[in-house]
């Protein structure tokens, strides 16, 4: 399949947006809506902009996009930085094309380039373990909110990086309006 993963600049915000709002259109439960929520995040000083990396198809459209920013793990005496990925998103005709699973690749490994030894998620178990993320409750860390143990999970991008890491992950603001 024909597509470059590259990081996405100021001139690619507002067709991401609209690709993340025509990816999880109707199905979007979540408030902020995603679209809005990329666009929080971005504002925020938990933007990093290496980690938004858009999929570009071979006539250059933008067609996936992920996010990794910022969060904390907090247990009341140490604060540790990690990084939450959301959303992913595949224009819907290009679903199942293996697009977001190279976008996931992309993403954790230009993570740990740029010096990142953690990553959480909340999505899909079996999804997510194929790319080696666990429970976030083997390493004692848990959500600020109810969610199915399964479904939040963490991965270390440097071995043991977690070892002494524990708490509740702190997410930043746009998450939480
Ligand atoms: C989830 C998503 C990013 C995956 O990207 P993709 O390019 O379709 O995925 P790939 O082709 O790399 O991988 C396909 C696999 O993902 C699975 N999959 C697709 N959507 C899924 C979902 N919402 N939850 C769990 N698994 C999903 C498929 O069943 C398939 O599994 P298999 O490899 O075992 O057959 C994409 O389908 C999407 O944008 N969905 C709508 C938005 C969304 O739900 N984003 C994730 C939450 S932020």
């Amino acid at each position: 399949m024909d597509i470059t993963i590259r990081q996405e600049f100021p001139a690619d915000y507002r067709t991401t947006e609209a690709l993340v709002k025509r990816t999880f259109g109707e199905e979007s439960y979540s408030d902020p809506t995603e679209d809005t929520l990329v666009h929080n995040l971005r504002e925020s000083d938990a933007f990093i902009p290496e980690l938004s990396l858009v999929a570009l198809d071979s006539g250059e459209h933008i067609i996936g996009h992920i996010l990794l920013s910022r969060v904390s793990i907090e247990d009341g005496r140490a604060a540790v930085e990690s990084l939450a990925i959301a959303p992913v998103s595949v224009a819907p005709e290009r679903q199942n094309q293996g697009i977001g699973t190279q976008l996931m690749h992309a993403a954790l490994h230009r993570a740990a380039e740029v010096g990142h030894s953690s990553v959480i998620v909340l999505g899909h178990p079996g999804y997510y373990a194929k790319f080696g993320f666990r429970q976030a409750e083997h390493w004692n860390i848990r959500a600020p909110f109810d969610v199915p143990e399964e479904a939040f999970m963490a991965l270390e991008l440097t071995e043991h990086a977690l070892d002494e890491v524990q708490g509740v992950v702190q997410y930043s603001q746009p998450f939480l309006e």
